[in-house]
């Protein structure tokens, strides 16, 4: 297996462009199953949980044919064979769970694996299930499996979520594009990643109203159309690179990265003592001289600081002056990062959702296993500003979030490289 090795010190300054974001990617991929015609996403990112998107809709007959340079992923539904989606793909992205809703809006039926266990948490899928069923699809576990069907078609409804949760308010939206009648959701996710989806769908015919509000309208139509539509910016990987410098000092432009995207996160970093500017490529950020300021951080919804950035920003905290608190409120089981950081010096003690940070004045390099993907990519950060050599292994989580991730970074100064197993 692959390992990466970051040798810490030394400012950084340059660039880093910023990828089309992942999840916004793994929700408008399966839209593609909505509609017979081609669907097409320029800005794709080159990441191995796309391939595996790709892997599952070609599983069900779907023309999808991979990434091509440009970024430019070309999908068609028009001839699909299955509706059902393997346990061999469901397992190995719970995002694959994200076919459901628009299978069954289209064919009336679908059987789905539920993805199983997962390293951050239980992630069960309730809310996804009651929202369909509320939509008139008949839902029924067997097998492990998810077995829906809608034979009279689905129809629309009032869904009110119990938790704004980011993948059933992506299920139920795209469901509700082909049902009969209004769809009115509350409580619905308002994250950038939403936003995008609904794009797309409009640009596809759909009629949906309040993305990035927590009440999203749907009108169903009869029918979807193709169109082409490019991936917003990844805001946690634009999250994770504003904190390189923020990390090992310097000063970085991450090229693509808006502020509506980052806001709360943004606060954060100034609160510690990080200076960031809005240019017009990008997000610039800067640290000077001395250490940076202990900070609190509660993980929420969005427009919240997401939980996707938390990992990062703890590697900031170790070596910060004072105490930080984090809260992580939306996953159980986050912070399989905290012991690898003890590895390399840090002082934090972990009691059930919270986690209490100490400053030290350095960080040490030390060989650390990346246990999840944004974990794994906090244990580079920390590398970067450490003592020493730091060696991460089990490097294939991170190549599921971030492409090019040693490129990226030592274009901008750092000392990293990927050894090959
Ligand atoms: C998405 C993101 C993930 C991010 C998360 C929260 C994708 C592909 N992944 O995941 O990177 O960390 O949002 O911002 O977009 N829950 C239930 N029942 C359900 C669904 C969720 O209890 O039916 C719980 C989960 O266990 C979790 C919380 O709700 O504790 C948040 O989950 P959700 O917002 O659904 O996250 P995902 O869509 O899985």
């Amino acid at each position: 297996m692959d390992s990466i090795v970051v040798t810490g010190g030394g400012a950084l300054s340059g660039e880093i462009p910023i990828a089309g974001a992942k999840n916004a990617c793994l929700a408008l991929m399966p839209a593609t199953l909505l509609s017979e015609d081609p669907l097409t996403l320029t800005n794709a990112p080159r990441l191995s949980d796309i391939k595996t998107m790709t892997t599952l809709l070609q599983s069900l007959g779907a023309e999808a044919t991979g990434l091509q340079d440009g970024q430019v992923l070309a999908m068609s539904s028009h001839d699909l064979t299955s509706t059902r989606a393997d346990y061999d793909i469901v397992r190995k992205m719970r995002a694959s769970n994200l076919v459901l809703g628009p299978l069954i809006a289209r064919f009336g039926h679908a059987e789905v694996s539920l993805p199983g266990g997962c390293a951050i948490g239980a992630r069960p899928m309730d809310l996804h299930i009651h929202g369909l069923e509320k939509l008139g699809a008949e839902i029924e576990l067997r097998d492990g499996y998810l077995h829906a069907k809608a034979p009279g078609g689905l129809k629309g409804a009032e869904i009110a979520l119990e938790f704004a949760s980011v993948g059933a308010t992506e299920n139920i939206v795209m469901a509700a594009t082909l049902a009969k009648g209004t769809t009115v959701l509350t409580n619905a996710a308002r994250e950038p990643e939403i936003v995008d989806l609904v794009k797309c769908l409009r640009a596809m015919g759909a009629q949906i109203d309040g993305e990035g509000t927590s009440r999203i309208e749907i009108q169903g139509v009869d029918r979807l159309h193709g169109a082409t539509h490019q991936v917003v910016a990844d805001r946690i990987e634009l999250g994770t690179y504003m904190l390189a410098p923020a990390i090992a000092g310097g000063e970085v432009e991450c090229l693509g990265g808006k502020m509506s995207l980052v806001e709360a996160f943004v606060e954060r970093l100034e609160a510690a003592g990080i200076g960031v500017e809005e240019t017009e490529r990008g997000l610039k950020v800067s640290r000077g001289e001395g250490r940076v300021s202990a900070v609190d951080v509660t993980t929420e919804p969005f427009p919240g600081f997401p939980t996707d950035l938390q990992a990062q920003i703890m590697a900031m905290l170790c070596t910060a002056e004072g105490t930080s608190t984090l809260n992580e409120t939306i996953f159980e089981n986050r912070f399989m990062h905290a012991p690898e950081l003890t590895r390399m010096g840090a002082n934090i003690d972990v009691q059930g959702g919270t986690a209490t940070v100490t400053g030290v004045e350095k960080l040490r390099g030390a060989p650390v296993m990346a246990t999840d993907l944004r974990a794994s990519v906090s244990l580079i950060l920390a590398g970067l500003a450490a003592e020493g050599e730091t060696v991460v292994s089990r490097v294939y989580h991170l190549d599921r979030g971030y492409e090019h991730v040693v490129r990226k970074l030592q274009g901008v100064g750092a000392r990293i490289e990927r050894v090959k197993a």
